[in-house]
């Protein structure tokens, strides 16, 4: 077995975070009965923001080399991997080059691996985990976003089952202190690695909050990576509506994210996690869909050429409830309209319910992957 496989959370880096943890919640509660904890921010300068100068040609760059992208998604995102199904491995990592994409970003769950108290220290093994996975992409020549995912108490949303529970009044200070942690230890990587301040705030990060935790948290990152691309989107999930209310800061390294899951009563059609549940049954794309499809598009191409910022398009995909043919025509088709737009993007997500991938038959799904890949020129009519 090599150090790739041993390091997936061994049993005996379990117990340890959990007695670390327990010990820890011990001294929350007591410190809890006597003072509110409140995050402190004085010792995390925002930087300066109001005049942002343009993207520099580092970040440029970065936009070009991502590309054509793909989620690891639900392997380092769920509270300890591999809860969600999914760990990351060679063949995923082998199958994603041998189809083309030049990129992968992945989401990772930090908030469910650090203390809960200052010094809010990373897990050294689920750390060394992570650097394994990110050393093994990017030998592979691929591009790498490192994501903060799924920090619930940021956006005030209840810790999922599984996760640590953290005091939510610390959640920004933790945050930034996450921050730097993670910049300083990935600090000697290549430029190929990207970090992705955190996806989809929404709920308590709303624009004034956010713009001002994003300007704190890049401040840190900044630190020990002068220029390293950073990715940044706006609240209300990364919708390119929320753009215009994105304060960037004065730096020239960086890069604008959005997710697009519209029409989101087709991608997310019996999704567990919507509640109440969408109907099944809705197929893709009419030509109102078409319109839902490339209009926040368009918003975001529209704030790009004005403030002078490459974009991302982080997260699109439909959930496998929807047809096939459906799901291969609105991929393609947001594929191909970010592409027009110059977006690099990255699709929502390899081998889980989105999946261009089936891991049981350790094979694409040739037309999902066409639809993403094809260089050829491909019909974009409605069905
Ligand atoms: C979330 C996933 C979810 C996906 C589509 C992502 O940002 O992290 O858990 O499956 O969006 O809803």
């Amino acid at each position: 077995m090599n150090t790739f496989f041993a390091l997936v959370s061994s049993p005996l880096a379990r117990w340890r975070t959990l007695l670390g943890a327990v010990g820890l919640l011990g001294l929350l509660f007591i410190a809890g009965c006597t003072t509110p904890l409140r995050s402190n921010l004085q010792s995390f300068p925002p930087m300066a923001s109001g005049s942002p100068p343009g993207a520099s040609p580092e970040a440029l760059g970065a936009l070009k080399g991502l590309g054509r992208g793909i989620n690891f998604g639900n392997m380092l995102e769920s509270p300890n991997e591999g809860d969600w199904g999914l760990i990351v491995n060679r063949e995923f990592i082998d199958a994603t080059v041998a189809a083309g994409f030049t990129s992968v970003r992945l989401p990772v769950r930090w908030s469910n691996h650090a203390l809960p108290l200052q010094p809010f220290t990373l897990d050294p093994p689920f750390t060394k985990r992570v650097e394994i996975v990110i050393d093994a992409l990017l030998a592979k020549g691929l591009y790498v976003v490192l994501d903060m995912h799924h920090y619930r108490q940021l956006d005030g949303d209840a810790p999922d089952a599984g996760d640590l529970p953290v005091d939510a009044g610390l959640a920004d200070e933790r945050f930034l202190t996450l921050w730097q942690h993670i910049a300083q230890r990935f600090m000697f990587k290549s430029d190929h690695l990207i970090f992705e301040l955190y996806n989809e705030p929404h709920g308590r990060l709303d624009a004034a909050r956010w713009n001002d935790l994003m300007a704190r948290a890049l401040a840190v990152v900044r630190q020990h990576n002068p220029k390293r691309a950073v990715v940044v989107g706006p609240v209300g999930w990364n919708n390119a509506k929320s753009l215009e209310t994105l304060r960037l800061p004065n730096d020239p390294h960086l890069i604008a994210a959005i997710h697009h899951y519209e029409p989101f009563t087709f991608t997310h059609q019996g999704a567990s996690w919507i509640k109440p549940e969408l109907p099944k049954g809705v197929t893709c794309c009419n030509a109102a869909q078409q319109l839902e499809i490339t209009a926040p598009l368009d918003l975001a191409k529209a704030w790009s050429v004005k403030n002078n910022y490459p974009v991302y398009l982080g997260e699109f995909g439909a959930f496998n409830a929807a047809d096939l043919d459906s799901r291969v025509n609105f991929t393609r088709l947001m594929r191909l309209e970010a592409e027009s737009r110059g977006f690099a993007w990255s699709y929502w997500e390899l081998a889980s319910g989105f999946g261009v991938y089936d891991p049981v038959a350790k094979a694409f799904r040739q037309p999902l992957l066409r639809a993403l890949m094809a260089t050829e020129p491909v019909k974009t009519d409605k069905p």
